[in-house]
């Protein structure tokens, strides 16, 4: 059995508009690094190469928490040396938190020779994903762990489907902001009204069959929120223009990238994802408001061996 093992674990995109908790996709920039190894001494250390300052203590790091959850079902003695080096920025809502507990999991299912299914690392990845925001939700671990867009139809018990989907060139924007993700939950109306759920039920549906038909119109047409996007986006300044800009400049559509700040714009081609960088670069400059942008793809393999 190998003992030490080094993966990288992608930034993801929750809910891609319409799909509150249910819908992801995996980016193929940014990534974290992280590093774990088998150690002879039983129980878990956490160290950090970054600036971040996260928690080290184990049951406070999302990685952490969801370590914890593997090697309790384990039932068996086990060390574990990990380090995390985050080029995905807490707080961002590019699923940083789910990217520590997934490429966590990740690593150790590898290390411990494959004990694990898919749908076990989800599970206990959501631990982390408790850690940082108080729920337990998959829309990040999901896409992190598969790679590509997926769906989780439900979490209690998981059921998880991976869609195809086009190709899609991914804009993302991050103004440095801070919007913490159980900020932006606690905000959100706990009730919908039945003409409301009418059209995101549709958008939803249309969505998952604009992906699996790679109907881009589709795509298009269904990528519009009308339950969480109007409360969120008051929190993320620029946003409106932003939207409305990059979908004029032939963006397929997008919105709020899980919680925010972060926005993303899916497009068909390379040319307007460069566009629509340009257009995201341009509201924020006029803004005032510092920014990172990415212009990546889907990523396909979602948790990666890195071999050096
Ligand atoms: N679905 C979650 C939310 C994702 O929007 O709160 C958080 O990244």
């Amino acid at each position: 059995m190998s003992k030490r093992m080094k993966i990288s674990a992608p930034a993801t995109v929750a809910n891609l508009v319409c799909g509150f908790d249910i819908l992801g996709l995996a980016l193929e920039d940014p990534c974290d690094i992280m590093e774990l190894e088998c150690s002879d001494e039983p129980g878990l250390r956490i160290r950090h190469t970054d600036n971040y300052a996260l928690p080290v203590v184990p049951e406070l790091n999302v990685a952490g928490a969801a370590l914890l959850a593997l090697m309790e079902e384990l039932q068996e003695p086990v060390g574990f040396d990990l380090t995390i080096t985050k080029c995905i920025k807490p707080g961002s809502g590019l699923g940083s938190s789910a990217a520590s507990s997934a490429g966590a999991v990740v690593a150790a299912n590898k290390l411990l020779g494959g004990r694990f299914s898919g749908m076990d690392l989800v599970r206990f990845a959501m631990n982390g994903e408790k850690v940082a925001s108080g729920v337990k939700h998959a829309d990040n671990i999901t896409p992190c762990i598969y790679g590509g867009v997926t769906l989780i139809r439900a979490i209690h018990p998981l059921d998880i489907v991976q869609l195809e989907a086009p190709p899609l060139h991914v804009t993302v924007i991050h103004p440095q902001i801070e919007v913490r993700t159980s900020d932006a939950r606690q905000i959100l109306r706990k009730e919908v009204q039945l003409k409301q759920a009418i059209r995101q039920w549709g958008n939803i549906a249309g969505l998952v069959a604009g992906f699996m038909k790679k109907d881009y119109d589709l795509i298009s047409r269904s990528l519009e929120d009308v339950i969480i996007e109007p409360v969120r986006s008051i929190l993320i300044p620029g946003f409106a223009e932003v939207k409305q800009r990059c979908i004029d400049a032939g963006a397929l559509g997008g919105g709020i990238s899980g919680s925010g700040p972060s926005i993303f714009m899916l497009n068909r081609d390379e040319e307007t994802a460069r566009k629509v960088e340009a257009i995201m670069k341009d509201v924020y400059e006029k803004i005032g408001i510092d920014y990172k942008t990415y212009v990546t793809k889907v990523n396909m393999e979602g948790v990666k061996e890195i071999r050096d």
